[in-house]
Formats: C-alpha cells, sequence, structure tokens
C-alpha cells in the first residue's frame, strides 16, 4: 500500500531546504504520497490558532513525517515527539568526503548519537524556588535552598533509560553487521548527579551485560565532550540523556561539516519522523542559501524508515558523488550553490 508522508516545511529558512528536497523525492517515483503543510507564517495566517490542530490531524493522518524545524510558528514538534512518543533520538554524524570540517584528517568518522527523547530537563518544569519550600529540601551537603531564584525539573526514569539503551545496543549490532566495530559508549555527569545521571549510567551498564558481544564504554559527559573531537573515528553508537544528545550532536556535527550536514530520525513504537538538526536559520532567510544535506540525509532515513532502502542507498550516493566532486556546494561547505542548485546536482545524479 502507498505510505503517505507528511511534510511540514517550518519557518524560517527551514522551506528553503524542504521544498526542493520535497521536489527531489517526487523525482524519484516512489511509490509515496507527499500532504504538505503550508509554511509557519502562511499557516498562521490560514489557519491561526487552529494551525497546531491542523499539523496534529495531518501527522496522526500519515505513516511519517519530514520536519524542516520551527521556531515556534509551526508548532508540531511537541505532538512529532511528546505526543507521538518518538523516544530515540537518532543523530548519524558521517563524514562525506569532500564536506568542510576542521579537522585534519576527518575522513572515516562514522558514529550514531542516541539521544533520549522525553525526559531528563526536558520535562519543561521550571518554577520559583520558594514553591519548592514545603518539600524542605537540602543540597548534597546540608545547604538549604536560597531564598530566592528559579528551578528547572530534571527526571530521569529507569524505564526510558532502559528503553533507550536497548536501541542503543541493538543499533550497535546492526551497523556491526555493516563493519563498523559494534561499540556503545554512553556519557552523562553522573560524579555531580549521581542519583539522576547515577541511575541512566547504572541502566545502560545492566542493559551492556545483555549484549556481551557489544562493546561498552562510558565516560563523564565534560570529558567525553573533549573526547568527541579526540577520539572521533572510535566512536560507534553513543548512548546520552536528552540535554547532553542536543548540545553534543551540535559539536558532533561541527566534525564532519556542521549542521548543514546534520541529519536526524526520531523513533517511537509504530511511528517515526525525521528532521535535519539544525534550526531555522533566521539570519540567511530568503537567500537560498541553506544547506538542504541535512533535510535530504534525514530524507534518506525517512525512505529506509518506509522500507525503501534501495532509494535511501541511491539517494545518499548520489550526494557523496556530489561531494566528492565539489563544484556545486552551498556556502557553509565553501561554495557558492543555492539549495535549489546542490538539489538539482543530486539530481542529476540519481
Ligand atoms: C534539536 C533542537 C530542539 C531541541 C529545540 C528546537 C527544542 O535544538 O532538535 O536539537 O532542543 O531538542
Ligand atoms: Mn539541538
Amino acid at each position: 500500500m502507498t505510505k503517505r508522508v507528511c511534510v511540514i516545511p517550518g519557518d524560517d529558512s527551514a522551506p528553503e531546504a524542504v521544498l526542493p528536497v520535497l521536489r527531489l523525492l517526487r523525482l524519484m517515483e516512489l511509490d509515496l504520497d507527499y500532504v504538505e503543510l503550508p509554511a509557519g507564517d502562511e499557516g498562521q495566517a490560514r489557519f491561526g490558532e487552529d494551525f497546531a490542530r491542523v499539523c496534529r490531524e495531518a501527522i496522526d493522518a500519515c505513516d511519517t513525517t519530514l520536519f524542516g524545524s520551527s521556531s515556534g510558528k509551526t508548532p508540531a514538534l511537541a505532538h512529532l515527539r511528546w505526543g507521538k512518543k518518538t523516544y530515540a533520538n537518532v543523530r548519524p554524524v558521517r563524514y562525506i568526503p569532500g564536506a568542510r570540517s576542521p579537522l585534519r584528517d576527518a575522513e572515516g568518522i562514522d558514529f550514531v548519537i542516541v539521544r533520549e527523547n522525553m525526559e531528563d530537563l526536558y520535562v519543561g518544569i521550571e518554577g520559583d524556588v520558594e514553591a519548592l519550600r514545603p518539600a524542605a529540601l537540602t543540597g548534597r551537603r546540608g545547604e538549604p535552598l536560597p531564598e530566592h531564584g528559579r528551578f528547572a525539573v530534571k527526571v530521569i526514569t529507569d524505564a526510558n533509560s532502559r528503553r533507550i539503551a536497548h536501541f542503543a545496543f541493538r543499533l550497535a549490532r546492526q551497523r556491526r553487521e555493516s563493519g563498523r566495530p559494534g561499540r556503545v559508549t554512553a556519557s552523562c555527569k553522573y560524579n555531580m548527579l549521581p542519583y539522576t545521571d547515577g541511575l541512566f549510567r547504572q541502566v545502560v551498564a545492566q542493559v551492556a551485560t545483555e549484549y556481551p558481544d557489544v562493546e561498552f564504554r562510558d565516560y563523564i559527559v565534560d570529558d567525553f565532550a573533549r573526547r568527541i573531537i579526540a577520539d572521533a573515528h572510535d566512536l560507534d553508537v553513543v548512548v546520552l540523556p536528552n540535554l547532553y544528545g542536543d548540545i553534543l550532536s551540535d559539536e558532533a556535527a561541527a566534525l564532519v561539516g556542521g549542521l548543514g550536514v546534520a541529519a536526524s530520525g526520531c523513533y517511537g513504537d509504530g511511528f517515526a519522523y525525521f528532521e535535519p538538526v539544525h534550526g531555522t536559520a533566521p539570519d540567511i532567510v530568503g537567500t537560498g542559501r541553506i544547506n538542504p544535506t541535512a533535510t535530504m540525509l534525514s530524507s534518506a532515513m525517512m525512505l529506509e524508515y518506509l522500507g525503501l532502502g534501495e532509494a535511501a542507498t541511491s539517494l545518499r550516493r548520489a550526494i557523496d558523488d556530489v561531494y566528492a566532486e565539489g563544484s556545486v556546494l552551498t556556502p557553509d561547505q565553501g561554495g557558492s550553490a543555492t539549495a535549489d542548485e546542490f538539489c538539482a546536482a543530486v539530481a542529476k545524479r540519481l
């Protein structure tokens, strides 16, 4: 049966990447139907308050979503992540020869960040410390709560840590079949946060014992932020709580060409959606200068998810070819091509 893809262009510069990528996907003549929503400004003008509901209904009516990224005008992210419980945010960090890396030798970098996507500081509970007073909380060294100030809640659960750990170990096994080392690296701040991050660490280590064939390492997150750069070639699958995963995935992207090439997919049970790691690049809106590679590689992940593995492979190959050839790249990669021109170059090689 023909699968349906909800396409949400998003805000600011994001549609300038999504729309040419959608044209490219259409050229591929896959057995897919595309349900196209308007970009943020137009969606707001047309639907106002109802735009969130319109997005939600379109997402629910489709098998998957390609999402461009939003600065708030397109109210879809909350539904895509928490509404659809897409708990595993998968962010490949693979160097494409020809991309612009600050490393002398980026060739061979090929790892995947698996970011827990539901909890941690993203539970979104903040308030004034006065509200905590009745709980009579004290710090680890017995210090009382400050008189005034604000707090944020960080929640780490056994269940969600276990679920993301299994996801990471399964992925490591899968990648080993295509020649990767079969190694999971976990990281968090377990020394300072022994109760929350300590739980994450403990649960992942426990899950590791169920996968004796997969090598397991873990590091404190500040140390690991350095290792991502120093030991990038040794990484395979990296599993992280939500906030560190957010921060370190941007850091990792820098190694292989920046946010312009950083793809992601968020997977739940029975649903997944795909989006570039980058934001909406409001500083270059209207210039056509956004690099659509991140959106394109996210689409390749989507094709794989939809069972169109061959199409995904040929799309990736075409992208690799354009980078290797090097004459039609966007400004972030040292070229002068627009998003449209880059997409046309990829289309020609398909
Ligand atoms: C990302 C983004 C989001 C996040 C923002 C837009 C809420 O930075 O997907 O990495 O923090 O998860
Ligand atoms: Mn981010």
